[in-house]
């Protein structure tokens, strides 16, 4: 019962689905298999319904994050300055998908809607520190030392 005394924090109400999800989140870091179930029995919902409702916003995570949680912003500005390549230079050279996490747990990816710091678009954080004004050698330098 990994989830279960966030969960009746709330109503039994699927009109709390949404809370329940981020309040799992923001104590256990993502959504894991068995806190979907939890909320299924609780809610007396499908377990498919509320796995589709995660995967349907991008603020949530179903797998653990890495030791290095990267995100890229794909805020307007970032986007203009050219964040999708970075999207996608990301995505190479960590050999993942945004939203997910490297199999040696050592990186997670994600995308992030402007984190208010345009001024040095395009950004990326690693653990929360910001790396401005990145061009595509700067990721993949960052990337290969913080795996070395
Ligand atoms: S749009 Fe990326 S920091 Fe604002």
């Amino acid at each position: 019962m990994v989830a279960t005394e966030t969960i009746r924090r709330y109503p039994p109400s699927r009109d709390y689905l949404i809370p329940m999800l981020q309040a799992v989140q923001e104590e256990q870091g993502y959504i894991s298999r068995e806190s979907i179930c939890e909320i299924s029995d609780y809610l007396s919902l499908p377990e498919s319904k509320i796995f589709g409702v995660a995967t349907f916003y991008n603020q949530f995570r179903l797998s653990p994050p890495g030791k290095y949680q990267v995100a890229i912003c794909r805020g307007t500005a970032c986007h203009v300055k050219g964040s999708f390549n970075l999207l996608e230079t990301l995505q190479r050279e960590l050999g993942i998908e945004a939203g997910a996490t490297t199999r040696d747990g050592l990186f997670s990816l994600e995308t992030v809607a402007c984190i208010g710091a345009c001024s040095i678009a395009p950004v990326m954080t690693v653990n929360g520190e910001f790396y401005g004004r990145l061009e595509k050698k700067t990721v993949e330098k960052t990337i290969r030392e913080l795996r070395a």
